[in-house]
């Protein structure tokens, strides 16, 4: 065929029906498919602006455009250049924005022990590395160990010129923690005010910069504490964690429903200690049952995350403050924290699109 039927007009209508998998709209219309060029009888050379660095479907936009393209004369392939802009979450009623933060994304749990700090810390990380501008508010007023996996437990943040506490910046992510503002060993016994004050002032009192996520280690449990917490942070949504025994408990159940009531939106549950892949042998052992946060999931339709086994290698990482994302982040473990934290970063973008809100990416 000859080149010349190849216009960039023609290009851009065998385009027009290529939808984002999760948004299911045209990526075209949604301005996420950009600078659409002819490069030669068989190369597209385009941009795809994606909604989140973290996106897990990479391979299935690139394949979708190339046989969108292929009914042109010649069958061109596409050249892609990845791209992206995190989505906002638009206002929330009676919630005041966090300033340069997009997104805030709390972590629950139905109790205390299920390894919600841990799995809050790899999948920050993991967002960063993915390359999301991440920060992470340790609020766990009952136990607040992120300093401690992060190694940054002897920090004190400074102020700014402005008054604004800076934050300490480990591994790529940005982290404030209640744990910094107490006296180790001494009690404190927090009351709703003090409290509300405390959350507030890591909000909005800290220099954050510019955030695509920003991830908040709640307290476990559905007591009053957590209720004044939920209610006082403008979140996009909230992601549990559970064990294998504690969704046989109310408690899970407890922690979703909390969330339902302050109509925060439920981004997600996670199965921690799902299961023990033994280290010499590479056996499977599923220690107590597997699967029950997947059925749980289902039955309170809320997403599903994925599966992380109990593993020495994630409790250990490479030594103190130093969390598996960091020590081996090409193991397969890493990956397994990869993949949560794409299918997060995904149901943001869908939570964020749903919005009525939503306005398409802006053209640069
Ligand atoms: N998937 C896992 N495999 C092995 N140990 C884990 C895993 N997740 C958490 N742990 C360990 O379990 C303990 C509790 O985890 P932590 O994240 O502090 O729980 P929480 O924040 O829910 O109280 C820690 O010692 C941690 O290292
Ligand atoms: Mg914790």
């Amino acid at each position: 065929m000859a080149i010349s039927q190849l216009t960039e007009e023609a290009v851009l209508e065998a385009l027009r029906p290529v939808k984002d998998p999760e948004l299911q709209r045209g990526m075209l219309e949604l301005k996420m498919i950009r600078d659409v060029t002819v490069s030669g009888p068989e190369v597209i050379d385009l941009t795809v602006v994606l909604t989140t660095p973290a996106c897990p479907l990479k391979n299935r936009i690139h394949e979708d455009i190339d046989r969108a393209l292929a009914v042109l004369p010649g069958s061109p392939k596409a050249r892609i250049r990845w791209d992206a802009q995190v989505s906002r979450t638009g206002g929330i009623p009676n919630k005041q924005q966090i300033p340069g933060v997009r997104n805030v994304i709390s972590v629950g749990a139905g109790k205390g022990g299920v390894g919600k700090s841990t799995c809050a810390v790899n999948v920050a990380i993991a967002l960063s590395q993915l390359g999301a501008r991440t920060g992470i508010i340790d609020a766990d007023v009952y136990g607040p160990n992120v300093p401690i996996l992060l190694g940054a437990e002897h920090e004190r943040p400074m102020a700014d010129q402005n008054q604004k506490i800076i934050p300490v910046l480990r591994h790529g992510v940005k982290l404030i923690s209640i744990g910094f503002f107490i006296e180790p060993d001494k009690p404190v016994i927090w009351r709703g005010p003090m409290l509300g004050g405390a959350v507030r002032q890591f909000m909005f009192d800290v220099n954050w910069g510019e955030l695509d996520y920003l991830v908040v280690d709640l307290p476990p449990g559905t007591g009053d504490v957590q209720l004044s917490m939920s209610q006082s942070i403008p979140m996009t949504g909230a992601v549990v964690v559970s064990t294998p025994q504690d969704v046989s408990t109310a408690d899970v159940g407890k922690a979703i429903q909390m969330f339902n009531t302050l109509k925060v939106p439920n981004l997600g549950l996670i199965e921690n200690m799902s299961y023990h892949v033994c280290p010499h042998c590479g056996e499977r052992t599923e220690i107590f049952g597997h699967g029950g946060a997947r059925a749980l999931a289902q039955r309170m339709a809320i997403p599903f995350l994925g599966e992380i086994p109990l593993d020495q290698r994630i409790r250990e990482g490479g030594g103190p403050g130093v969390p598996l994302m960091v020590s081996d982040p090409q193991s397969p473990l890493a990956q397994v924290y990869r993949d949560v934290a794409s299918h997060l970063a995904a149901q943001v973008s869908i939570r964020n699109f749903k919005q009525a809100s939503f306005i398409p990416l802006r053209t640069i």
